[in-house]
């Protein structure tokens, strides 16, 4: 709920954060999709493992949801079996995307009592989920859109993954590929919410604000995007929000709103520690990025400086990098991974940086724009 006391801005400095509650990490992504038992077969080209099921077999007559894995990644899939409840109705709103953003936190009742205290509008109060390998305690507040956060307390708890979740048999066709863990999770929000969304996250998460870029830096001929990153104490947790702004055709943001129906998750930022070797491997197995124009690759080692990279492999995979005062990052941006021109990945490897990558953004939006004018959409 849009509330005037979430509006009003926190006392405390947007740059400084509260201790509200611990969050130790991300602890999964749940994607509602159309056909969960297809996405995964999807999902092995990215390198990711199944590992666990519930289902009609596990006694949930509600949905199919596979949990896959690679790394600290955990990405959960699941759809429904008919056409009357939540995530069926989702899923007709929205297409495939990203749902429920879970954070294992130390103390559930804590994050939802203090999120919750501070303007966050619950959805599930805590509560205990059980089986045999234990409890999980688990609550939900509302964030962005119709995605929801999710807080895990999973303490000794020894399942597979969930309560009503069993193990799979080890799966030996699937290739991981080094995706290690997730960076970051980008939201876009409507035009002139981003304040809100930023207001959310420092007085109800108790996030700080680590950075923010407007439309003067974020800009191409045709369009324009402000973006505010917001990211817990230890900066494990970083959440950038995307607001479209004023251009001469429509953005990105604009193309993701209209297509998504509505505010949502835009990319999932995954962390390899060699890119050229989890890039050049994706690539074999056909899976498409975004290209940038040639040119790119000609200022790049002037403005980059020493890498330890080759710039040939870079230039040869399509690869991306940016350079601030810790060091230097490289990245790559997938097409969207699913047919409405939603949802994308980024895989990204850093080496010191700890920015966004703001030095490719123009490069980066303007291949977009060519990918949205195909699809007739600028
Ligand atoms: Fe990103």
């Amino acid at each position: 709920m849009i509330t005037d006391q979430v509006a009003r801005t926190e006392d405390r400095p947007i740059d400084q954060e509260a201790d509200l509650f611990k969050i130790k990490a991300i602890d999964h992504i749940e994607f509602w999709v159309g056909n969960a038992r297809q996405a995964v077969y999807y999902w092995k080209y990215w390198g990711f493992k199944p590992i666990a099921y519930s289902g009609l077999e596990t006694g949930n007559r509600q949905y199919a949801s596979y949990v896959i894995e690679q790394g600290k990644i955990r990405f959960v899939l699941s759809t429904p079996y008919g056409p009357h409840s939540e995530m069926a109705a989702h899923h007709l709103l929205h297409g495939d995307g990203v749902k429920v953003i879970a954070m294992e936190v130390e103390d559930v009742e804590s994050a939802y009592r203090e999120t919750t205290a501070r303007g966050a509008k619950g959805v599930q109060p805590p509560g205990d989920l059980q089986d045999a390998g234990g409890a999980v305690r688990m609550a939900a507040i509302q964030g962005y859109g119709q995605t929801v956060f999710r807080f895990v307390q999973r303490t000794g708890y020894s399942g597979a993954f969930l309560p009503t979740y069993r193990a799979l048999p080890e799966d030996t066709t699937v290739k991981p590929v080094g995706l290690a863990a997730v960076d970051h999770i980008v939201g876009n929000v409507e035009l002139g919410k981003m304040d809100h969304w930023v207001n959310w996250f420092h007085k109800a998460m108790g996030f700080r604000q680590i950075v923010h870029y407007d439309d003067k830096v974020i800009h191409t001929e045709y369009s324009a995007l402000m973006s505010k990153v917001m990211g817990n104490g230890n900066g494990r947790i970083k959440f950038p929000i995307n607001e479209p702004a004023e251009g001469r055709k429509r953005s990105q943001i604009e193309e993701f709103l209209d297509y998504y129906v509505g505010p949502g998750v835009q990319h999932v930022a995954l962390i390899t520690g060699d890119i050229i070797k989890t890039v050049g491997e994706l690539k074999e197995r056909g899976l498409p990025f975004l290209r940038v124009p040639q040119a790119y690759y000609e200022s790049l080692p002037a403005r980059i400086g020493t890498i330890r990279e080759r710039y040939d492999d870079i230039a040869r995979l399509g690869i991306l990098a940016d350079r601030d005062d810790e060091g230097y990052l490289l990245q790559i941006f997938s097409r969207p991974i699913q047919d409405r021109p939603t949802m994308f990945l980024e895989v990204i490897q850093r080496r010191g940086a700890q920015g966004f990558g703001v030095g490719n953004f123009k490069a980066l939006f303007e291949s977009i724009e060519i990918e949205q004018g195909k699809r007739g959409n600028l």
